[in-house]
């Protein structure tokens, strides 16, 4: 794996390949690094579609509002390289912040409100913004065939595949499914933020979105409010630590919220969609009905 930081160089190498070869497809893997397994997973599916894997690592300032972990994210290149190496990633794009903002960023894409102000974007406005804006800079440096990310951070997934068919871009874009440790909890760089008593309890979360699931498929109720309202209670009693920021039933095809089962709902097309703090670590997961 070569290890790249200068947008030209990838150019470079990227250029070279595809003069000799002009069919060939490469796939971009958008990270921020702190690799662990859900993201090897991406590179994984990444291979088996295309001949060349290109990794990025780049913690985007332009996505964290302000009082967020930008400064405190972990940044652990060392570590991230031989873990992408054991992948058979061809290439890692690490680009330092002047390198992909040499002046401050003043343009942006901006996803839809219906799609970006929800869920995430309620208590994170600039998030989806700045998630799109590096992402397209990132398709327009790489320029790949194809792009894959994970159904873990749904709504950016969404926000991403709706950016490319907007803009006629050339990229197919693939959602990943969620990887989770062995007692549920999904996996997510910010795990690290966890105490050990903590992390213990942080599988809670997926829980009650399992019992949720569960409701919904059984219940004779056709409004959710209810089992919504019962399923954080039930967090928070579980734990004091929990502080539920939303838990909610959407449209899995425009993250529309859905109240009830009424007006030729199919279950089929539901996702929950949850974040929660636990003491100071705000987590997010999300399972399809
Ligand atoms: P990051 O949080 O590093 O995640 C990189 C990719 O890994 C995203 O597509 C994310 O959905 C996926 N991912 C993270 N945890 C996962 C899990 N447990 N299972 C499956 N996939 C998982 O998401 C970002 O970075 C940034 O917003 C980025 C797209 C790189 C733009 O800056």
């Amino acid at each position: 794996m070569k290890t790249l930081h200068k947008i030209s160089d990838l150019r470079a190498e990227l250029n070279a390949l595809k003069n000799k070869n002009p069919e060939l497809k490469i796939a971009l893997v958008p990270t921020m690094g702190n690799l662990h397994d859900g993201h090897l997973k991406l590179m994984q599916q990444a291979k088996q579609s295309a001949d060349i894997v290109v990794a990025t690592i780049f913690v985007n300032r332009l996505q964290f509002g302000v009082g967020e972990d930008f400064d405190k994210y972990p940044r652990t290149l060392q570590a991230d390289q031989q873990k992408l190496q054991s992948v058979s990633v061809d290439f890692l794009f690490a680009p330092d912040e002047n390198e992909l903002y040499p002046q401050p960023q003043n343009f942006y894409v901006l996803p839809d409100e219906n799609l970006q102000g929800v869920l995430e974007g309620k208590t994170r406005p600039i998030h989806f913004r700045g998630v799109a804006t590096v992402v397209l800079k990132l398709f327009n440096i790489v320029q790949p065939n194809c792009a894959f990310f994970g159904k873990k951070d749904y709504q950016q997934l969404l926000i991403l595949k709706a950016m490319v068919q907007q803009f006629a871009l050339p990229i197919e874009i693939f959602g990943v499914e969620i990887a989770r440790a062995d007692d549920g909890l999904a996996l997510s760089s910010r795990n690290g933020y966890l105490s050990e008593s903590e992390r213990k309890i942080a599988p809670q979360l997926q829980q009650t979105l399992q019992q949720l699931r569960q409701q919904v498929l059984t219940t004779s109720e056709k409004n959710f409010a209810n089992l919504v309202e019962n399923s954080k209670n039930a967090l928070q009693q579980q734990n004091s630590l929990w502080q539920v920021d939303y838990i909610k039933i959407c449209d899995k095809h425009n993250l529309r919220e859905i109240q009830n089962l009424e007006n030729g709902v199919n279950t089929n097309d539901l996702i929950i969609l949850a974040a929660a703090k636990l003491g100071n670590t705000r987590l997010i997961d999300n399972l399809e009905i």
